[in-house]
């Protein structure tokens, strides 16, 4: 039976995977920092918890060790003390990487992002970037898979924003919402990573995953208020204007948004049409009307046309 280790699978799209590993028949280990009773226990005897942080050596051997696949999920949208996106993106992925390959891993799968570049506004994208590159240097088979934005019913973007267009009275359009993305559920996602597994030919690529079609930032939110009739007013700010309040807010914690995750609207997240595609991998991705819709109406505020 193929042992699996998910760093990673304790996050939204990890817990996909990991339920579809399982119910495919791997052993899973799920390396996370948070292992129960603290986090929420494996619903399948298959699922294993293991405790490790990315940035500790002994740890990730550990949760290596003996598997005969790795997927590296690991990724942060805000640093923390010594968690910061250099030492989380590329070290960590570097750690990761070069544990598979001392160890014997057949199969090594780094998660990255779509606008992961180096010359990218964000260092979020940046550290992404220099992550493959620690990656390919370490794992020269590893396939590296960017998705677009992902969704899912307990995803962090449309649930996030329905719950802000609920309560709020106004939201923000960050560089005026024209930023493009290409939502991808996250079920397609997981038959992506699933179908590289299966495909020895898709080792020491790169794959791009997004849905089949692209939208604004404002098309999205648009769309959110609308699946659940709110109607916050929505309020276009420069980026420069953003940068400056969230550059100033970011100084409290908890803060609501950071200067890098308004520069990481800087850079579409679309595919770019030189890397394979979900496609190329026998997955059809679904339109987000399908399937958002649903999870959404949960939000939804009554008494309104
Ligand atoms: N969701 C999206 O729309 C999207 C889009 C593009 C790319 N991605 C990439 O896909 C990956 C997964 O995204 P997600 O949305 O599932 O993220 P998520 O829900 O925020 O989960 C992040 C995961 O990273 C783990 N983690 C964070 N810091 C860690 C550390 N120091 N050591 C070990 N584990 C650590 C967390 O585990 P514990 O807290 O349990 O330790 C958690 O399982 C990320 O690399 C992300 O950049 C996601």
């Amino acid at each position: 039976m193929t042992q699996v280790t998910v760093f990673g699978g304790s996050g939204f799209i990890g817990r996909h995977l990991v339920e579809h590993l399982a119910r495919a028949g791997a052993s899973v280990r799920v390396a996370t920092r948070h292992p129960s009773p603290t986090g929420e226990p494996p619903r399948l005897a298959r699922i294993q918890q293991v405790e490790a942080d990315i940035l500790d050596d002994v740890a990730v051997q550990a949760a290596v060790h003996g598997a005969d696949t790795v997927i590296n999920l690991v990724g942060i949208l805000s640093p923390a003390q010594r968690h910061t996106f250099t030492a989380i993106h590329e070290d960590g992925a570097r750690r990761v990487a070069a544990s598979a390959k001392h160890l014997g891993v057949r199969h090594l799968v780094h998660v990255s992002a779509l606008g992961a570049s180096r010359t990218a506004p964000a260092l979020a994208d940046r550290s992404k970037a220099a992550g493959e590159e620690a990656v390919r240097a370490a794992f020269p088979e590893a396939a590296i898979v960017r998705p677009s934005l992902v969704f899912g019913s307990d995803d962090h973007f449309f649930n996030g924003f329905a719950a802000r267009a609920r309560r709020l009275p106004a939201l923000p359009l960050i560089g005026g919402g024209q930023t493009r993305f290409q939502p991808v559920y996250v079920e397609d996602v997981v038959a992506g990573f699933a179908a590289i597994l299966a495909h020895p030919a898709s080792r020491g690529k790169i794959y791009e995953f997004g849905g089949p079609q692209v939208y604004t930032f404002r098309e999205l939110l648009e769309f959110v208020c609308a699946m659940i009739r709110a109607r916050p007013l929505l309020v276009p700010v420069p980026f420069w204007a953003a940068e400056l309040l969230s550059g100033l807010l970011q100084v409290f914690p908890g803060a609501p948004l950071t200067r890098d995750q308004v520069r990481l609207l800087r850079t579409h997240k679309v595919v770019s049409g030189s890397e394979p595609l979900l496609g190329d991998l026998g997955v059809e991705p679904q339109a987000l009307e399908t399937i958002v819709p649903e999870y959404l109406s949960a939000y939804r505020q009554v008494g309104r046309g």
